[in-house]
């Protein structure tokens, strides 16, 4: 396991087909699941860990995003990567980033309004590490759905050569959709969180019932929602895999995302509906039979 600091020294390392995991880092398993997909198809696993100051639109959010280098190096290593590039601000930003890139339309709904220039900041460093690393595949998680869907499409308009993969969503055993912010839920709004992945656990058994109306769908994730004091909705929406434009009705490839806030912690989620001969079956995501390495204390 080699840790790295530069784009340069990272190509150098790196041999055969390279399959890249980009992260901000204090892993969980989804970005676990994610490196264990890519040393199954690739002889080089890189993954990176670098929390983008450019996609965060709240200095407080940026101040308070977890991090714990050592204990990242150690689980990545433990999944399978054999390089983690570690890159500080000055490698990835040698000097003021104006070229940006922005991937219009598919950004304009659901995260895009409620964190300006965020998507901006995603696709950019992205975009740097696609070109900086040039790897064969790189790999995505279906929780940031919307991210996933920008990435694909900028790497497609952007002739980046690799492929975008996408892995699904890992839960913890109860259902909360794992996040690296997870750790900051008080046990109360812990609970109170549970009533999201209720809610689109609902809607993914109507859609397979076979409905499709955008409105009863999105509407049995709300009622979960509202149910709960502890929580605040942002947005449910129903919207296209391709392109991420809300729907009136489940006609494509789609998914059902949710934002709502538990105190100062903001969470998102999704269940993902994908199109089978005759209908949708519904991306629930994996449920894990253990407690999370998020609150292992390291400490026995
Ligand atoms: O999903 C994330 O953790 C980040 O947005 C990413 C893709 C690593 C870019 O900073």
């Amino acid at each position: 396991m080699r840790i790295t600091k530069s784009f340069a020294e990272t190509r150098l390392v790196a041999s055969g087909s390279v399959g890249l995991v980009p992260t901000m880092g204090f892993l969980h398993e989804g970005h676990l699941s994610l490196i264990e997909m890519a040393r199954e198809s690739s002889d080089t696993v890189v993954m990176s860990l670098f929390v983008n100051p450019l996609q965060f639109d709240r200095e407080d959010d940026l101040a308070r995003y977890p991090r714990d280098v050592e204990r990242d190096v150690e689980l990545a290593a433990a999944a399978g990567a054999d390089i983690v590039f570690a890159p500080d601000v000055d490698e990835t930003y040698p000097q003021e980033q104006l070229a940006r890139v922005n991937v219009t339309e598919l950004s304009d709904e659901l995260e895009g309004p409620n964190r300006p220039g965020h998507f901006e900041g995603v696709a950019t460093v992205v975009a740097k590490l696609l070109a900086g690393i040039q790897p064969d595949q790189s790999f995505f998680g279906r929780k940031d759905a919307q991210q996933l869907a920008i990435i694909r499409r900028m790497a497609v308009d952007l002739s980046f050569p690799g492929t975008i993969v996408g892995g699904p969503i890992v839960r913890e055993g109860d259902g909360l959709a794992l996040s690296s912010r997870n750790i900051f839920l008080s046990a109360e709004k812990r609970r109170a969180a549970l009533a999201l992945s209720r809610g689109l656990g609902v809607a993914a058994d109507l859609v397979e019932a076979g409905e499709a109306d955008g409105e009863v769908i999105g509407a049995v994730v709300l009622g979960e929602i509202d149910a709960e004091p502890l929580l605040e909705v942002e947005y449910v929406t129903l919207a296209s895999q391709d392109l991420v434009q809300p729907l009136a009705a489940l006609d494509r490839p789609a998914f059902l995302a949710l934002a709502a806030w538990a105190g100062k912690t903001r969470l998102i989620d999704n269940v993902h509906f994908d199109a089978v001969e005759g209908g949708f079956v519904a991306d629930r995501g994996r449920r894990l039979e253990d407690a999370s390495v998020l609150y292992a204390t390291g400490e026995g």
